[in-house]
């Protein structure tokens, strides 16, 4: 008989879509060359977006979300992996169409899997998470631009969520100036400890302008958030600044002209973990668990499979802070 494991399954219903957990045979999961015991996964929200029956991330249900996923080989075929090897599985297609880290055991192309980089645990790596690898891509674009902390401040949108939080404590970690663009005032206190210099309400840069600049404040940004506030915050930098957007929580669209391109030379550095190249994403992740090491223990809250269906609600609202570690096996 073939092995189960337990998983957070979605299914299409009558109403909509419906998570619960449930034990699934090992042959439902593809083929491929890696088996990994999850020990822990992350929610992003992407995740609340699969869980939820967005076309635009899954389209085939039921299905098991979780792009995030860190655990140990427990059968491969590949060359560059062996049994007992722990390993980071993020990104791709996982969690996606592929079955993710929500469920005890995935199985994935050796491609997808970077080895668990000395310095970090299963959890810690999980702690970080997609949100983590994307904070880090981010700077890792912000300083290969040439930004550096005696340039001024840098900005970072939608600081309470995931990305933006790990965003807040790098730049803080290198000894850049953060200003914190928050909606959520409850995130205040622990932005500052994270090591935020400043911190702005989600309105300042989040209120309409049909002006092409605005005053240049920021040397640089990490946004998470998309549509205008990404738009002001472009709008709003020095000369020769530039702004690593990822995220479009506040919209997709971008109501800017070229004039800031143009005339102050800023740049607009599109970041993408989710194909960004194998050198790219190792060399992050072993920053991550060394120079760039950060202590987002206090900004962390875990939960189990069983109590994903509350906290995606919370995501979707609005409600969450800082990171969610999922306990899987
Ligand atoms: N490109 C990539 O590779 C990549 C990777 C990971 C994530 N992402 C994207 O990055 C974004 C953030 O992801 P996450 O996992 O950090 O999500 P999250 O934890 O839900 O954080 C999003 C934050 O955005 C702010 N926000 C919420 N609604 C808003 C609104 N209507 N207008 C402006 N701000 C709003 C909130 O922060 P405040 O209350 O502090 O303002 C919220 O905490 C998402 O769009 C996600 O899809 C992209």
């Amino acid at each position: 008989m073939t092995e189960t494991f337990r998983a957070f399954r979605v299914e299409k219903t009558d109403d909509g879509f419906a998570g619960h957990v449930q034990g699934l045979a090992e042959d439902t999961l593809p083929e491929g060359e890696l088996t990994v015991q999850v020990a822990y996964s992350s929610l992003n929200y992407k995740d609340a977006l699969s869980a939820t029956g967005n076309p635009g991330v899954t389209k085939r249900y039921p299905h098991t979300p979780g792009i995030d996923a860190a655990g140990t080989v427990t059968a491969s075929s590949s060359e560059r992996f062996s049994v007992g090897d722990e390993v980071i599985v993020t990104s791709y297609d996982l969690g996606m169409n592929t079955p993710g880290g929500f469920g005890e055991r995935v199985r994935v192309p050796a491609a997808w899997a970077v080895p668990l980089p000395a310095g970090l645990t299963l959890r810690e790596a999980m702690v970080l998470g997609t949100a983590g690898l994307t904070a880090g891509l981010a700077l890792e674009a912000l300083l290969s631009h040439g930004l550096t902390p005696e340039g001024g401040p840098v900005a970072v949108t939608g600081a309470s969520g995931g990305v933006g939080g790990v965003a807040v404590a790098l730049l803080a970690k290198l000894g850049f100036e953060v200003v914190a663009s928050t909606g959520t005032e409850a995130a205040h206190g622990w932005l500052k400890d994270l090591g935020a210099a400043e911190i702005i309400g989600r309105d300042v840069l989040g209120k309409p302008s049909e002006r092409p600049f605005l005053k240049a404040r920021f040397a640089g940004g990490i946004d998470t958030v998309g549509g205008v506030p990404l738009a002001n915050l472009v709008k709003s930098l020095h000369p020769r600044g530039a702004v690593a957007a990822c995220g479009l929580v506040a919209g997709p669209e971008l109501p800017l002209t070229v004039f800031p391109f143009i005339l102050r030379g800023v740049s607009l550095l599109g970041i993408d973990s989710a194909e960004c190249p194998m050198a790219l994403r190792q060399k992050v992740w072993q920053k991550l668990a060394d120079e760039w090491r950060v202590d987002l223990t206090n900004v962390t809250r875990e939960v189990t499979l069983d109590e994903l269906n509350g906290v995606i609600g919370e995501m979707l609202s609005g409600q969450t802070q800082g990171r969610v570690l999922v306990k899987v096996s």
